[in-house]
């Protein structure tokens, strides 16, 4: 049986390329890897992670970061639940395996919808990441 083509045939090429392009863009945005560059990790922490740059780090993190991350960083913030992506868990091996320099570059540019926090001060920020490195999961736990 012969189906009878309703279309010219150009018609639904278009189409296909259409909605090819579309997914293509749609993937690229929401698996867009979060992901810092080699370089980063060349980034130094000019902070010594002593106890006052942790409290600052703490008080920094407690203001800008808790909603998503939680207050003990495992990503399980009170606006964690909204978002189309789960926060980081800040505790988790994934995360505290980084450099100084790639926590630092994440951020400072954010991935959506993780926000970029350039505005705040260098210092800032690597009193967070400074802060980050005490929420490592215990050994024990
Ligand atoms: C609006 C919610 C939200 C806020 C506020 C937020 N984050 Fe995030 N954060 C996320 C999400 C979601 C991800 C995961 C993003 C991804 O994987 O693309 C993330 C990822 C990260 C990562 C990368 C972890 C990894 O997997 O390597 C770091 C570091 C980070 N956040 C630090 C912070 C710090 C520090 C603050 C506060 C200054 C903060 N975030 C505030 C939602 C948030």
């Amino acid at each position: 049986m012969k189906v009878k083509n309703v279309f010219p045939r150009p018609f639904g090429i278009v189409v296909c390329i259409f909605i090819a392009a579309f997914s293509i863009i749609l993937q690229a945005q929401s698996k867009k890897v979060f992901k810092a560059p080699p370089s980063a990790d060349e980034i130094k922490n000019p902070m010594p992670g002593d106890a006052a740059s942790i409290i600052e780090g703490k008080k920094t993190y407690t203001t800008f970061c808790a909603a998503c991350h939680g207050n003990k960083g495992k990503g399980d913030g009170v606006a964690a639940a909204g978002l189309q992506k789960p926060p980081a868990d800040h505790t988790s091996a994934a995360v505290q395996s980084q450099s100084d320099g790639a926590i630092f570059w994440k951020l400072t540019n954010g991935n959506n919808p993780m926000p970029s926090y350039a505005t705040l001060t260098p210092t800032q920020r690597w009193q967070l990441v400074n802060y980050i490195r005490t929420l490592a999961k215990s050994p024990k736990k």
